[in-house]
């Protein structure tokens, strides 16, 4: 089985999937988490996404698609959820034709944008992106690009909103709810 969470930066993916993996066992990939590892290493593309992220931008799909696949090769999950993918359709494109599948529902957390602003701004986890300059133009790139794979998902109807908003657990308490559901028709 296959999921995926979206929403905007800040909204809380991260620390949502943290809950998922504990209580349903799913193997957790994040994309920005992968992309931020290749950046420190020794790698060909780490000064090309360094500026990505530092601008808000989306790293082309050949590279983060790359990832993601040598990921799920180094486990034998087969149950997995990918955060903060796709955030384009580019990447969604390029996902679907490489591995020849879809997800099998998508998790989006609503949350306002000064909220959003608000958690990330308080992160301090030393983040080149986690500032008032690049999170207003990572909300633009949510906005252009992200939305449009949303409404994508929504169309296929394997989009589950979740509210953002609140205690973690009272958000959890709608994933969990999302989880009940999906898993009867998996
Ligand atoms: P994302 O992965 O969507 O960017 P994170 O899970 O990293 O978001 O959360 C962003 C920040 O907000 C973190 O500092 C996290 O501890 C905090 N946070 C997450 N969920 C909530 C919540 N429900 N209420 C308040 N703060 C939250
Ligand atoms: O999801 P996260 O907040 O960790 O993403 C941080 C940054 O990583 C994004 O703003 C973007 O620059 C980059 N990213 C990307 N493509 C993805 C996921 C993240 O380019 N699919
Ligand atoms: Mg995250």
């Amino acid at each position: 089985m296959q999921g995926e969470t979206r929403g905007g930066p800040g909204s809380g993916k991260g620390t949502q999937c943290e809950k998922i993996v504990e209580t349903f066992g799913f193997k957790h990939l994040s994309a920005g988490d992968l992309l931020r590892k290749e950046m420190v290493s020794d790698s060909e593309y780490g000064s090309m996404i360094l500026d990505t992220i530092r601008e808000g931008r989306i790293v082309p799909s050949a590279v983060t698609v790359k990832l993601i696949l040598r990921e799920l090769a180094s486990g034998d999950s087969h149950k997995f959820l990918i955060d903060g993918f796709p955030r384009s359709e580019e990447n969604r494109i390029a996902f679907e034709r490489i591995t020849g599948s879809e997800p099998n529902f998508v998790l989006f957390f609503e949350c306002p944008e000064k909220e959003m602003v608000k958690r990330v701004l308080s992160r301090n986890q030393g983040r080149i992106d986690d500032n008032i300059d690049t999170m207003k133009k990572r909300l633009k790139v949510f906005e252009a690009l992200n939305l449009p794979v949303v409404d994508y998902y929504a169309k296929k109807g394997k989009l589950h909103k979740i509210n953002a908003v609140g205690t973690e657990d009272e958000v959890f308490e709608q994933v969990r709810r999302v989880f009940a559901q999906v898993s009867t028709v998996t």
